[in-house]
């Protein structure tokens, strides 16, 4: 069933439990090493031609029921004016951090065609190569999330966002500002790529569990609708993931939060994507079985999309994805 992903979305019966993996695309295959050495991380977000092949691999290579878009969250930010690398062993440096009301004022907002045009293109191209067999998932960083690198000039040095943080408590008028311009770029990127044919779009708030729920209400929820009310609009399933918290909509919940619970939580009319702990994949196949089912049990038969509580790391052996791909399918057809 080429649509059981987009089913699960919108919790209509399946044949079996959709199943795609978060960073399904990296460095834990041989392939994508291979492309690697001839190219950096960027070459291959700007390319279209090689964004469409990474994006293709672990769809050959896994049989997932979803292909992501290969991009980074971060892409938005040259663009923006905050131009940044990724630099060996360190991950993102953005080279001039935003700190005050005059670094907010120097972004610019800007049309996607205009910015991120090779994204959209690769959208297009992919969407062809995958000739209706499998949906494509679009993405983009949340507010949050965008500003804790913007503002701490790459990742949380001390982990506990204080830079991020500070800003947001002390400078409410700058950190809105701010949170204002991310999130209309945000908003107009995934209408765009939805235009260009991503069938669903996921919301990456990694980072978002640094914050309490009131927090989450006075700083960031206001924001975050305003990207939501439209991109809802076109009837597109939004999946709104997250690590260290549970929140709204379709919702990706993290390895720490049990599946069952959150459903509890979220009521009947949202499906639930996770959660199994990325590192379990490293363990023996038992124990890897035992909670891959226990993960599908708590995710129960309708509007349940299997994935991992965060991406997938460099060191998994791909053995254990492609186990863990083929688990999910037979034995939730075997349960029909
Ligand atoms: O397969 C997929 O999931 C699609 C592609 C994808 C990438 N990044 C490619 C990538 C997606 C969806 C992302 C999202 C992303 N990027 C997030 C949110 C998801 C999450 O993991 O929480 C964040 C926080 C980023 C920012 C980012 N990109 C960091 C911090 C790093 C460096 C850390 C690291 O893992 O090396 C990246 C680099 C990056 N983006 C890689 C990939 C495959 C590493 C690969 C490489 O260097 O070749």
């Amino acid at each position: 069933m080429w649509d059981r992903f987009l089913r699960a979305c919108r919790r209509e019966p399946v044949d079996a439990t959709p199943v795609w993996f978060m960073r399904q695309a990296g460095r834990y295959m041989e392939e994508y090493r291979a492309l690697r050495k001839k190219h950096t991380l960027l070459e291959l977000c700007k390319t279209p031609e090689l964004a469409t092949e990474v994006t293709l691999q672990p769809i050959k290579a896994l049989g997932v029921d979803a292909a992501i878009l290969f991009a980074d969250i971060l892409l938005p930010l040259e663009p923006l004016g905050a131009p940044f690398e990724f630099a060996a062993g360190e991950g993102p440096v953005i080279h001039e951090p935003v700190r005050d009301k005059a670094g907010v004022d120097k972004l610019r907002l800007f049309a996607p065609e205009e910015g991120l045009g090779y994204v959209l293109q690769a959208v297009r191209m992919i969407r062809k190569e995958l000739d209706g067999k499998t949906p494509l998932i679009g993405f983009a960083g949340a507010p949050f999330t965008l500003a804790s690198y913007l503002i701490e000039g790459g990742g949380s040095k001390s982990k506990d966002y204080a830079i991020t943080k500070r800003m947001m408590y002390r400078e409410p008028a700058v950190w809105n500002a701010l949170m204002e311009k991310l999130a209309e770029v945000t908003r107009r990127y995934l209408l765009a790529q939805i235009e260009a044919g991503a069938q669903a779009v996921q919301l990456f708030d990694s980072w978002i569990g640094a914050l309490s729920p009131d927090d989450y209400v006075t700083f960031i929820q206001p924001h975050v609708k305003h990207i939501l009310t439209d991109v809802q609009k076109t009837g597109v399933p939004v999946i709104h993931f997250g690590t260290g918290t549970a929140m709204l909509l379709e919702l990706g919940v993290d390895a720490k939060t049990p599946l069952d619970w959150a459903r509890k939580l979220l009521g009947d009319d949202v499906a639930v994507q996770g959660n199994l702990d990325n590192l379990l994949l490293d363990a023996p196949r038992e124990l890897l079985a035992a909670r891959v089912k226990d993960v599908l049990h708590r995710g129960g038969h309708r509007g349940h999309i299997f994935n991992l509580g965060h991406g997938i790391l460099p060191e998994t052996n791909p053995d254990a994805v492609k186990f863990v791909t083929d688990l999910v399918h037979d034995h939730t057809i075997a349960r029909l």
